[in-house]
């Protein structure tokens, strides 16, 4: 061979479809320097014997790399580096060798609550059995109402242009507004107005713009324990100190809260869904905990995810409708009812803070995107998200009934689960003989994408438990799910 061509000792393809491969292992031999300007490569016959790959693929890859300007070819004589590397340092930070020097400088640069965030993202692994059956979170995507939606979108598309687009306000589109706190006073019991309600890119936009409002680095913010991650990363992100209360099967103890954390300036808590065991804040902890917030002028941030996935009675009174000294930042979101990534809420704000939300939201993003807003606005107003609530309410609890059932047929020696009056996700409590993360390690291969309850805990919890998303899945789907399981734990 050309003594001045060079040589890749040990070339290794990247992973992908091959000519895919080839460009990307060639462009990373130059970014990284491995292949220096000006030097010359080997022919394409040479490539394709070297690597035993195609020459297609060879010449294609080789192709790219001329078109975006890594090579150049001299006519008769054969392909060299350029000697100007065209792309910035965006793409040399996605190719490996350079990674572990980057990830060092990026963590020797970012803010000590940056730092904390990412441990908490790394304790909690929050897309850990994403896209897997039986992960939580997720509500009825097979019964949404993708046609009608479709056509309230082709109907809000044909007049777009008409729309005033001053009605979206960095509180929110003005219709969707009124909708949705009609929508809340009669269904949840709220005492507002349209001017107390703002728009949000869901309860964790919510909880950044109340801990941006209304907390101080170093106040002290109680969360349920086991709680919401999302909550945990959102107030540290601020500097909040978050303080742990136990919760049992009335929710939140907010005696304990009392005596533990006096000086608390703000509680985080789901009352009718207490995230993720279940429970709901009893009548007796409500009234003492509004009581708790009036006299210290604490706030509470009531996060009423799952209100309305409520199957044995009627939804519970949300605390906002009992409170008379406007302590309460009310958060709904249409996350769960909707379907995956639709990613709109709301906060119901005391009137005296509404200002104040109104400018750390428009310093946020603006406002809410205009098109979602107006079409949800039309899908409220005309009634289909009544239906809608009421479809997925009585489907969600046949689908609780059958996964229930299925585990005390498949797995009745491992796990128990009681049925919960709400919610979309089962508590599955393990028995001495499967250790958490063991089961963990089992579903996954199964297929499953259920949670350890420890992602939620800050101290060893002292059950172990898993917890198992039903909503989205058919009846047969859900045995299904659970035979898969119960065979791998017996091979
Ligand atoms: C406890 C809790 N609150 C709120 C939400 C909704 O968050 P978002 O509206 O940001 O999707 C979730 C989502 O999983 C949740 O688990």
């Amino acid at each position: 061979m050309d003594k001045n061509v060079a040589s890749f000792p040990g070339l290794l393809l990247k992973a992908g479809k091959i000519k895919e491969q080839f460009y990307l292992t060639i462009k990373e031999l130059i970014l990284n320097g491995q292949l220096k300007a000006g030097s010359k490569l080997p022919s394409s016959r040479t490539f394709s014997e070297m690597m035993s790959i195609s020459r297609n693929s060879v010449l294609s890859g080789l192709e790219r790399l001329i078109d975006e300007g890594y090579l150049i070819t001299k006519k008769g004589s054969g392909t060299y580096v350029t000697s100007f590397i065209p792309d910035d340092g965006i793409q040399i930070q996605s190719l490996s060798p350079h990674k572990k020097n980057n990830n060092e400088q990026g963590t020797r640069d970012i803010t000590p609550n940056m730092k904390i965030m990412k441990n908490i993202w790394d304790a909690t692994s929050p897309h850990a059995g994403n896209n897997m059956k039986f992960n939580i979170g997720i509500g009825c995507t097979d019964l949404f109402p993708y046609e009608l939606w479709g056509r309230l979108l082709g109907r809000v598309w044909r007049q777009f242009r008409h729309q005033d687009w001053k009605l979206n306000e960095p509180l929110g589109y003005k219709p969707l507004r009124s909708a949705i706190s009609e929508y809340v006073r009669t269904t949840r019991g709220l005492h507002c107005t349209d001017e107390q309600i703002l728009i949000v890119n869901g309860t964790q936009q919510a909880m950044n713009l109340a801990a941006q409002v209304l907390l101080q680095k170093g106040d002290e913010v109680c969360l349920d324990e086991p709680g919401y991650d999302g909550a945990l990363g959102a107030f540290t992100s601020m500097g909040a100190k978050i303080r742990p209360v136990i919760s049992d099967n009335n929710g939140m103890d907010i005696s304990y809260a009392m005596q533990h954390w006096p000086e608390a300036k703000m509680v985080f808590t789901s009352p009718s869904h207490q995230f993720p065991l279940g429970g709901t804040l009893s009548l007796a902890r409500r009234m003492a905990l509004l009581e708790w917030a009036a006299d210290n002028n604490m706030w509470i941030f009531e996060d009423d995810y799952n209100s309305e996935f409520r199957y044995t009675a009627q939804p519970i009174q949300a605390l906002q409708g009992l409170d008379r000294h406007q302590r309460v930042i009310y958060a709904g979101t249409f996350s769960k009812m909707m379907f995956p990534g639709f990613h709109l809420g709301f906060l119901v704000i005391p009137e005296n803070l509404v200002e104040s939300f109104k400018i750390a939201k428009y310093y946020a993003d603006s406002r809410t995107s205009f098109l979602e807003q107006t079409i949800l606005a039309t899908f409220i107003s005309e009634g289909h998200y009544a239906r809608h609530v009421r479809r997925v309410r009585k489907a969600c609890h046949e689908r609780q009934r059958v996964i229930i059932e299925a585990i005390q047929r498949y797995l009745p020696e491992i796990i128990c689960a009681e049925p919960s009056d709400s919610g979309i996700h089962i508590v599955c409590w393990l028995s001495g003989k499967m250790s958490e993360s063991l089961m963990i390690e089992h579903c996954r291969k199964a297929g499953l994408g259920a949670q350890p309850l420890s992602r939620y805990c800050q101290t060893k919890p002292e059950k172990e438990a898993i917890l198992l998303g039903f909503a989205a899945h058919s009846p047969s789907e859900i045995v299904e799910g659970i035979k898969a399981l119960a065979q791998r734990l017996v091979q």
